[in-house]
This record gives C-alpha cells, structure tokens and sequence, in this order.
C-alpha cells in the first residue's frame, strides 16, 4: 500500500490521487531545505539544521515567551508539585490552574466567560458544530483550514456551509439576504495568518446583529500582539495584548472569540470567550472537553506565567516588536516590493514577481541563513506565492540587519513583486 522513498505510486490508485492533489508541497518538500527541516539545536532566535545555522522568522512565538528566563525558571516548581501530566480528559476533572488561567482570562479579555481546550484545532472541530447545529454557516474563503474543516463537520451535523469573499461585508450581505436557515453563523479570522492584517469587524457585527447571527473569530494570531487603544500604549499594537476585538474598539455582543497561546504565548493550549450558557453545553457536548487528554503541565504552567510576563512587560516586549516589523515594511517600501500586509502586525507576507520562481528563493533563503515559512499555492492564490517573516520580541536587531542585506540581494536579482498587491 505505501510508496518507498523515489518510487511513484500506481497511477490510478487512491494514493497517487491525493500525491497529485498535493503535488506542489509533495516537490517543495522533497527538494527544498526551507520545509520539513530536523531542526537540531537552537540558541536565542537562530535554529540549527544539519551543519548550518539560520535566524528564525518562522516561529511564531511573538513575545519571546520561549525564551523568557522568567517562564523558563518558573515552569519546574509546577512539575514538582503537578507532575508533568493531568491523566484526566476535562470532563473527569481539571487541576486548580484551569481555573486560575480561565479568570486571569475573563479579566485581561473582558468576556463573561471562558472555556480551555487544547488547541484551536479541537475548538474549531468541537464548538461549529455545535454552533452552527441544522442551520447556515458563512465562512470566509480564507479563513484558516482549521475552520474549514469545523465547517466540514457541522456538515456532517446537518449544517448548510456557503462561502463569501474575503472580508468582504457586501458579498456577506447579498447572501444574508437570501433568507438563510437559522441559526447563522458566521466564521472568520481575526488578524490572518498569511496577510496579517485585521478584519472589517466593525461592519461585520453591524451584520451580525441586524441578521441575529453569530460571529465566530479565531485570533490565534492577534491575540497577545495586540490590545486595547489608549493612553499610555508603548505602540500602535495597543496594550495588554487582549486580542482584535478589543483592538478595534468592539463589544462582544453576537460575537464568540476563539484564540490560542501556541503563538504569542509559546503554550499548548487554547480558548473559547463565550457566554456562561454556552460553556456549560460545550462542557457537555464538545468532545474535547469530555474525551481529549489535556494540555500537559508544563504549557498550563507556561501561561499562567506568560499572563503574569503580560502584566508586566507585555507592553515593552510588544514596542520592541512593532519596532523590528516596521524596520522590515520600510525597508520592503524603499525596495518597492510588495507585500500583504497593511496593519504593522508582525506577519510579513512577501510575494515573488513569478511563482515559478519560490523553490529558488527557499533554497536561496536556506543557503542566505533566513529561516522562513513558503507560502506555496494552493495554500495561497498564485499570485501571492512567495514566503512569509514572522518578527519575534526575542530576535535581535543585529537578525533584522541580515534579514534585511538578503532582501536586498531578492530584490536586485527582480526575484520580489514590486507595487501593490493585487
Ligand atoms: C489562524 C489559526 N487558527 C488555528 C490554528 C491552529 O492552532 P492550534 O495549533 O491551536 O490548533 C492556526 C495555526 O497555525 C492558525 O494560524
């Protein structure tokens, strides 16, 4: 049944479908350095691969968290006193820090309540379901797979899934008009993970309410980089780190924030911002909650002192990191290449002038000592083909210097689109 390394499956079979369907990842990963990389050893923000070492822009640890000698000492006394894992799903029992994560939430967040699970990828699986039940779930086309493959399951659940243009309130209109089956939800992202920049929020809740639908937003990516407007912020990312909802000034009324520590928090763990009511049926009826094993010791450990770092160094770590993207978008704007994002955010997509041409510049990259994510089609549309920085608190500006030297070189050798984006 399966294929030894070099050999091609039968054409025809079940197997060699799926390697065609996936066959542009399927190259790029046989051949180019930049993916599937063993990484063997890291030292601060640069990652060894085989014999040579690269500054990581891949990583998406925004504060540094990883690194934080204050988490880092902190994690051992939790294992001495927890061990290092709950043996219980949620549903048997949780220890005292769920709790005591859970509140720190509801305060930094401003929810009424909130429910930890895993990862976001559970959430999605578990609660659009639930959410969406018999009726009609409108999902951004780039909304993140993970939601997607939510909205697969309350298909299967009896849902009707419709897709609407990216962030785009009038396409969402037009088909809410259509006298949809209720109830209406409507999922999205908060900051995008390949843009990097926020939602129109705004005119989707005005939506939201008018039609009694819900807003259902994953801020993996924002929430923990940006927060809150007002006196006193270090940067125009906010303070507090307390996701794209506060950011943007809105309420939580018909709208559900889903977000994870994966990111900014460098923790295994994930959250739902929900209603008391609605915690209470997803505590029985979301089967991560009853049957998945729970995060391990160490990643509760990790947030509660990551929530503590938030509190008093949040808003520094998060100048600093708005300091080194701006130094990469201006430096991306004097070379006149283009690139997605338009928020400042630290997500930095950069697009080829010919996406025949990614293989080379991964390879190129590797051999430059960039670490760096592809953004390869289908994953993106072709004309956004290219790869994707993610700036850390914890890389240095000496990194940001190299960063910048190799987009020189890209950008003299007309490897990077030039202009706007389309
Ligand atoms: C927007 C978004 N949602 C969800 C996920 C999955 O998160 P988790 O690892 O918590 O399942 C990711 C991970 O890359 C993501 O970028």
């Amino acid at each position: 049944m399966t294929a030894s390394p070099g050999t091609r499956p039968q054409a025809g079979t079940w197997l060699a479908g799926w390697l065609e369907a996936c066959a542009e990842l399927d190259r790029l990963q046989a051949g180019n350095p930049m993916l599937d990389a063993v990484i063997e050893e890291i030292d601060g923000r640069r990652i060894r691969v085989g014999d040579r070492w690269l500054i990581d822009f891949a990583s998406c640890n925004y504060l540094g968290l990883d690194l934080d000698r204050e988490v880092i000492e902190g994690i051992p006394a939790y294992l001495d006193r927890w061990g290092t894992h709950p043996g219980w799903s949620r549903m048997l029992g949780s220890p005292v820090l769920y709790e005591q994560i859970e509140a720190g939430l509801r305060e930094l967040l401003g929810v009424a309540d909130v429910l930890l699970l895993p990862t976001l990828t559970h959430i999605h699986a578990a609660v659009i379901p639930v959410l969406a039940s018999d009726g009609t779930i409108f999902v951004d086309s780039r909304a993140h797979k993970t939601i997607w493959d939510g909205c697969v399951a309350a298909r299967a659940h009896g849902a009707t899934v419709v897709r609407y243009a990216h962030d785009d309130p009038e396409d969402l209109e037009r088909l809410l008009r259509r006298r949809p089956k209720p109830p209406l939800l409507v999922c999205m992202d908060g900051v995008n993970s390949m843009t990097g920049n926020p939602p129109r929020l705004a005119e989707f809740l005005a939506l939201a309410r008018a039609h009694d639908a819900t807003l259902y937003v994953d801020d993996g990516h924002g929430f923990g980089v940006v927060g809150e407007r007002g006196p006193g912020e270090t940067s125009p990312y906010g303070r507090r780190g307390n996701g794209v909802v506060r950011h943007l000034g809105e309420s939580y009324d018909h709208l559900v924030l889903t977000g994870g520590f994966s990111k900014a928090y460098s923790s295994l763990l994930a959250f739902i911002a929900c209603p008391p009511e609605l915690k209470r049926l997803l505590k029985i009826a979301a089967p991560p909650y009853l049957y998945s094993g729970p995060s391990p010791i160490a990643s509760l450990a990790s947030t509660l002192l990551g929530l503590q770092v938030n509190a008093s160094r949040g808003d520094e770590l998060r100048a600093m990191l708005y300091a080194k993207t701006r130094r990469v978008l201006d430096h991306l704007e004097k070379l006149g290449a283009a690139t997605l994002n338009a928020s400042s955010f630290p997500i930095v997509e950069v697009p080829l002038a010919d996406a025949g041409d990614l293989d080379r510049v991964g390879a190129l990259l590797f051999e430059r000592g960039i670490y760096a994510t592809l953004a390869f089609y289908p994953g993106v549309p072709r004309h956004e083909v290219g790869f994707r920085l993610q700036l850390t608190a914890a890389n240095t500006a000496d990194q940001v210097d190299e960063l910048l030297v190799v987009l020189d070189e890209l950008a003299d050798r007309g490897l990077l689109r030039t202009g706007a984006p389309r």
